[in-house]
């Protein structure tokens, strides 16, 4: 089971970004997480991030016929990018959308998602765990 794991904008700056929302550990931490998670679970993962909408589209057109599901967390992409909700459309892999923070508990328009459209399930408010949580689901999704 081959799974493509998306970060979007400045979750490159975990650690040092609003540690108050987000925590003090940092981006590499979560990759060694996911990583260890993906053993335990006997999943293959790829990570990438990417600060560009442009080139988080092409990695999910890329991602046909590679990938058998994608854990995406879009970060500010999440409330604007009909681009990605589209292209996550078009390749039609399964998906699952996560979140570090609680976005429902924050500003107003963090609570709209346009991936929300799209994926099978979105979890959210549960730290770097999310993501662990969300390899789960897909596990499940794709059994
Ligand atoms: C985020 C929530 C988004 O609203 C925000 O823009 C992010 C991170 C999260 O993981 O909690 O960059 O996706």
């Amino acid at each position: 089971m081959k799974i493509l794991v998306i970060n979007g904008p400045n979750l490159n700056m975990l650690g040092l970004r609003e540690p108050s929302i987000y925590g003090k550990n940092t981006y590499a931490e979560l990759c060694a997480l996911l990583h260890g998670w993906a053993d335990a679970m006997d999943m293959e993962i790829e990570i990438f991030q990417s600060n560009h909408e442009g080139m988080i589209v092409d990695k999910i057109q890329a991602a046909y016929d590679n990938f058998d599901g994608i854990l995406i967390n879009p970060a500010a992409y999440t409330h604007t990018s009909v681009a990605i909700l589209d292209a996550l459309k078009a390749v039609s892999i399964p998906t699952v959308e996560v979140h570090i923070s609680d976005v429902n508990s924050r500003e107003e328009f963090r609570r709209h998602s346009f991936v929300s459209l799209y994926a099978a399930k979105t979890i959210a408010g549960y730290g770097f765990d999310g993501y662990r949580m969300g390899l789960e689901a897909l596990k499940e999704i794709l059994a």
